[in-house]
C-alpha cells in the first residue's frame, strides 16, 4: 500500500470508527463547499487550467484526518518559502541568514518590487524578493545538485519522494518576467551574488514541487513537532529554527492579509497561489486546505474559511491562554502520616510519628516552564520554612525547560545555606528532565541538593536522618525476646524457638526468596537491609519494590498462616545475617506448646493491623 493510499485508508477506517474529528471534517467541507468567490491564479497560464472545484482538508498529528480531494496533486507555490527558509537557517544559522533576508512584515503583495535598502536585503522570506534571495542559498555545486538537494528537502518533509510538475516550472519560466525584474534589482545591490537565471531556476522549481493536502498537512505538522516528520520520525529542523519560522509565518505568511489573519486565526500560516494554505498549531497540529479559487491577496477563499472555523471551532487561535500553572502542584504532605516502603519496628514508627512533620514532600507535575516553576518554587519557599528536609517529587514531570532549570538551580543555591536541606526525587538521568539532572549533579556539593531515584528512596533516606538524629540505636543481632513477633513467649518458650532457628548469611543482591516458591521458611532479620520486589503488569519483567526491610523486623511471615507459595521476591540490599524459621518445626513444636503459636499469631494480626491502619491514614491523605 502507497502512502497516499495509507491515508485514504485511515480516514476510512477513521470514518467507520469513533471519530469526531473526522466526522466534524466532513461536515465543515461540506458546509464550506457552498463558499463561492475568487478565482484560480492565472497569471501562471498553466495554473488557469485547474478544476476551481477541487477542494481537500487533511490535518495531521501522526494521524491524518482528510477529506475530500486530499491526494489530488498540485503546485506548492509559495507554501514552499517557509520550509526553504528553514534549510537557510538549518544551514547557515540566523545570524548569516538574516544578514541576508530580513524579517519584517511589508504589508504588501507577494510579488511587490520593495526591499530594504537601509538594511540593503529584501523585508522577509515570504514575499518573492526574500525567497529568492533564500534559494541562492540552496547548497550543491552545480544547479543539478542544487535541484535535487531541495527535492530532497521537500521529500522528506512529506515522507515520500516528491517531483516537480514540468509544465507549470516551463508556464512560470516564460512568463516569470517580474521575479525576474526583483532578481535582477537584487542582483544590482549585491543582495544577490550568482546568475539571476540560475538562482530563479531554482525558486521556480521549488514552486512547482507537486505535492497533496496530505503532503502539505504532514510537512506543517512536521513544523508543530518542533521540526521531526511526525509519520517517519526524521529530525529536518532544529526547533529554535522552527520557532523563527513560525514567527516570520505568522506576521508575513499571508502577504497584506497578515494582520487579519493573525487577529481572527490566529496561526502561523502560509498561502500559495495554487490554492493552497498550511497552518501551524504548535504542539498539536498541522493543517492543510486546498481549494484553487483565490482571492486579490492570493490566499485561497475556501482555505482561509476553513482555517477561520476550524480555529474558533477547536479554540486554537495561538493566543488562546490554556495554561493553569498552579497544576505544577500536585499535592505535599509531611512523612509523620506518609512514611516510606521501608517496614519499621514500633519504636521507630513512634519516632516517625512524633518527627516526621519535618520532612516535607512536594509533588510536581506536569510541564515545567517559567509560570509553573515560579509558583512551584514559591511552594517550595513556604514548606522549607519549618521543614528540616523538602523531597521534591518529579515523577510526573514530563518536561522542564532552560528558563525552569535556571530557576530550580537558583533555588538550590540559595537553599544551601538555609536550615531545610533540599531532596530531589526520579529526575532521571535518561528522562527529559536529564539536563537538569545534570546541572544539578555538577553542583551537587555547592548546592547541597540530594537526588534519589524516586520519592520513595528520597523519603526513606529522610527518615534515617530523623532516627539517627533522634538517638535511636540501630540495633543488630537482636536476640529472641526482643523480636516484636516473638514479645510475650515465655523465657523457657523462647528458649524452644531459638533451638530450632537456623542463622543463614546472604551476600549483596542474592535473592532470599523467589515468587512462587514454596513458602517453607519465615525470617527474621538481624543484620542490614532487604527489598521485596514484585513484577509491574505488562512491563517486560520490570521490578518494583513494594518494601524494603530493616533489623529485627521479619518476613516471609505468610508462610505461617497458609503455607502456600511465596507473593514476591526478597533480595539482599547488601551483606545480611537472619534467622530461617521452618514453618513445620514451629509447627511441631506448638503441638506441644500451643501457646507458643498462639503468641506468634497473636502479634503477627497486631502488625498487620497497624500496617493496614497506617495504609488507610495515608490513602486519606493521598487521595
Ligand atoms: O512567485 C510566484 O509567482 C509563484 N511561483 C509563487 C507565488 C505564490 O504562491 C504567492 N503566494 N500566494
Amino acid at each position: 500500500m502507497n502512502r497516499v493510499d495509507q491515508v485514504r485508508h485511515i480516514s476510512e477506517a477513521g470514518v467507520a470508527a469513533l471519530a469526531p474529528v473526522q466526522d466534524y471534517l466532513a461536515d465543515l467541507h461540506a458546509r464550506v463547499s457552498e463558499v463561492t468567490g475568487g478565482r484560480p491564479a492565472d497569471y501562471i497560464p498553466e495554473l488557469g487550467k485547474v478544476d476551481p472545484s477541487l477542494f481537500a482538508i487533511a490535518t495531521v498529528d501522526g494521524q491524518i484526518y482528510a477529506v475530500g480531494d486530499a491526494d489530488f496533486p498540485f503546485t506548492i507555490q509559495s507554501v514552499s518559502k517557509p520550509f526553504m527558509y528553514g534549510y537557510a537557517l538549518q544551514h547557515y544559522g540566523r545570524l548569516r541568514v538574516l544578514e541576508q533576508v530580513g524579517v519584517e512584515p511589508t504589508g504588501e503583495a507577494f510579488n511587490s518590487i520593495v526591499l530594504d535598502e537601509v538594511a540593503n536585503r529584501p523585508f522577509n522570506p515570504m514575499v518573492n524578493a526574500g525567497a529568492i534571495a533564500i534559494a541562492e542559498m540552496m547548497q550543491g555545486d552545480t544547479q543539478d545538485e542544487r535541484v535535487a538537494n531541495m527535492l530532497d528537502l521537500f521529500s522528506g518533509l512529506a515522507g515520500r519522494k516528491l517531483g516537480i510538475d514540468n509544465d507549470v516550472f516551463n508556464s512560470e519560466l516564460a512568463t516569470g518576467h517580474r521575479n525576474r525584474a526583483i532578481a535582477y534589482m537584487m542582483l544590482n545591490t549585491a543582495m544577490i551574488e550568482r546568475d539571476p537565471n540560475e538562482v530563479l531556476d531554482l525558486y521556480f522549481r521549488q514552486c512547482s514541487v507537486n505535492v497533496t493536502a496530505c503532503d502539505l498537512a504532514i510537512m506543517a505538522a512536521t513544523l508543530a513537532n518542533d521540526g521531526r516528520n511526525p509519520l517517519t520520525g526524521k529530525a529536518i529542523y532544529d526547533a529554535q529554527y522552527v520557532r523563527d519560522m513560525l514567527t516570520v509565518m505568522n506576521s508575513c505568511g499571508m502577504y497584506d492579509y497578515a494582520g487579519e489573519w493573525a487577529y481572527e486565526v490566529g496561526m502561523p500560516a502560509k498561502s500559495g497561489v495554487s490554492g493552497c494554505i498550511i497552518a501551524v498549531i504548535p504542539g498539536q497540529i498541522g493543517i492543510c486546505v486546498y481549494s484553487p479559487p483565490i482571492d486579490k491577496q492570493g490566499n485561497s477563499v475556501r482555505g482561509i474559511r476553513v482555517c477561520q472555523e476550524i480555529s474558533s471551532e477547536f479554540e486554537l487561535h495561538a493566543f488562546n491562554n490554556r495554561t493553569n500553572v498552579r497544576s505544577v502542584i500536585r499535592r505535599d504532605y509531611r512523612a509523620d502520616l506518609v512514611r516510606s516502603n521501608r517496614l519499621r519496628t514500633p519504636e521507630e514508627r513512634k519516632i516517625l510519628a512524633q518527627e516526621g512533620r519535618k520532612v516535607a514532600v512536594l509533588e510536581a507535575q506536569g510541564a515545567l516552564f517559567f509560570g509553573s516553576t515560579e509558583q512551584l518554587l514559591r511552594k517550595l519557599a513556604q514548606l522549607a520554612k519549618d521543614s528540616r528536609y523538602v523531597i521534591v517529587d518529579f515523577k510526573r514531570v514530563h518536561l522542564v525547560d532552560t528558563s525552569a532549570r535556571k530557576l530550580i538551580v537558583r533555588a538550590a543555591r540559595s537553599m544551601a545555606g538555609s536550615e531545610a536541606e533540599l531532596v530531589f526525587a526520579a529526575i532521571g538521568d535518561d528522562g527529559p528532565l536529564d539536563r537538569l539532572t545534570r546541572a544539578l549533579a555538577e553542583n551537587e556539593q555547592a548546592h547541597r541538593v540530594r537526588l534519589f531515584r524516586d520519592a520513595d528512596a528520597a523519603l526513606e533516606w529522610c527518615e534515617d536522618q530523623l532516627l539517627a538524629g533522634a538517638a535511636h540505636g540501630f540495633g543488630t543481632k537482636f536476640s529472641v525476646p526482643e523480636i516484636n513477633l516473638f514479645k510475650g513467649l515465655t523465657p523457657a518458650e523462647c528458649r524452644l524457638v531459638e533451638s530450632i532457628i537456623r542463622p543463614l548469611v546472604f551476600e549483596k543482591g542474592d535473592v532470599i526468596m523467589r515468587e512462587g516458591d514454596d513458602a517453607k521458611l519465615f525470617f527474621v532479620l538481624a543484620r542490614g537491609t532487604v527489598s521485596v520486589e514484585i513484577k509491574v503488569h505488562g512491563s517486560n519483567g520490570r521490578k518494583k519494590r513494594v518494601a524494603s526491610i530493616g533489623p529485627g523486623l521479619t518476613f516471609g511471615e505468610m508462610a505461617l498462616l497458609d503455607g502456600g507459595k511465596r507473593s514476591a521476591d526478597v533480595i539482599a540490599n547488601e551483606r545480611v545475617i537472619c534467622y530461617g524459621l521452618g514453618v513445620e518445626e514451629l509447627q511441631d513444636l506448638a503441638a506441644t506448646h500451643p501457646n507458643v503459636m498462639i503468641t506468634i499469631l497473636s502479634n503477627l494480626t497486631r502488625e498487620f493491623s497497624e500496617r493496614l491502619r497506617h495504609a488507610n491514614d495515608e490513602i486519606a491523605v493521598l487521595e
